[in-house]
Formats: structure tokens, C-alpha cells, sequence
């Protein structure tokens, strides 16, 4: 038997002005998006940016329903919408944001399971790591790759 333990690098940043240009700009499109949201349920608003290679940024926000399975979160409408409308193109970053009543929390509010496994999904047929970055109050987390937030990732290369 041996002991093993796995490290996670993320950037952590206190303020937009920090981020390179591109990371500004999607960062404010998901901030764009959460105002989007329809979650008159939880009341919970979040909005999802996602960065594709061709530059183009593709948006995305939780969208509830009365029967609650059938709703989305932000990412995955996000990612459904570029999958559908610009198959092929590889996904190579996504920004979030999410808070109680269009607010911001003071720390990243995180992908949910569901989620990571779908970006995961997308990151392997890119064929490039998707970066996730978390937009909070007080601090931005940036993760180089969607396994920095799901490691022992499941694909179907598995
Ligand atoms: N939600 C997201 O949009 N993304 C996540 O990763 C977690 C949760 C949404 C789903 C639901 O509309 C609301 O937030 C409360 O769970």
C-alpha cells in the first residue's frame, strides 16, 4: 500500500484589473449573462461566458422550470449553445459568476458535478485545457484546466 495525494494550482485574483485583457472581457460577458438568469425558484442567478478558439464568446445563464429537473445552469446552457451552433470549434475558456438576488458571492460560487463532467467532456474533444475562471467579490479563481476542479476525470477514453 502507499499513500498518493494530488496538488491543484489555481491563480487567485482581487480584482478584474489583474487579468489579462481577454480574461477581463469574458469575465464581464458572464456578468452580462447572469443578468439573463431565470431563476425565479432559487432565486439563485448565475452567469456563464465561455471563450471559444475562433475568439468568439458564447453566453449562457441558469434557466429554472416549475418541474426543477428540467432546468440548466449557466455552464452547461452555455456550453449546449456553442456545441450547437459552432460544432467543432474548440472551447478553451469558461468565467462564471453566481449569487442570492443577481448578487455576486464574496468567494466563487463553483461548477456543480454535473457540469464539470460536461466541460470535461468538451476539453477532450478540443483536444486543449479548458480554463475555468470564478468570479467572486472579493476574489477571482483562475484553474488552468477543467482537471485542476474534477480530477480522475471520467471520459469515454476510459
Ligand atoms: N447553478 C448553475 O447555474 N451552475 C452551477 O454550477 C450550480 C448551480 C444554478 C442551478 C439553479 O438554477 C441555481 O443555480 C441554484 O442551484
Amino acid at each position: 500500500m502507499v499513500n498518493k495525494s494530488i496538488e491543484i494550482q489555481y491563480q487567485v485574483f482581487y480584482s478584474l484589473d489583474e487579468m489579462d485583457p481577454a480574461d477581463r472581457e469574458l469575465c464581464e460577458a458572464a456578468m452580462q449573462a447572469q443578468k439573463t438568469s431565470y431563476a425565479p425558484y432559487s432565486r439563485f442567478n448565475v452567469g456563464a461566458a465561455l471563450r471559444l478558439a475562433d475568439g468568439r464568446i458564447v453566453p449562457g445563464s441558469n434557466q429554472e422550470n416549475a418541474a426543477s429537473p428540467s432546468g440548466l445552469c449557466a455552464e452547461r446552457t452555455a456550453m449546449f449553445a456553442a456545441g450547437a451552433q459552432y460544432p467543432g470549434v474548440a472551447m478553451v475558456s469558461i468565467a462564471i459568476v453566481g449569487g442570492p438576488d443577481q448578487s455576486q458571492c464574496n468567494f466563487p460560487a463553483t461548477p456543480c458535478g454535473s457540469c464539470r463532467q460536461v466541460m470535461a467532456e468538451y476539453q477532450k474533444i478540443s483536444k486543449r485545457p479548458m480554463s475555468i475562471i470564478l468570479i467572486g467579490k472579493k476574489e477571482i479563481w483562475k484553474f488552468p484546466s477543467l482537471d485542476a476542479i474534477l480530477p480522475f476525470t471520467f471520459t469515454s477514453l476510459d
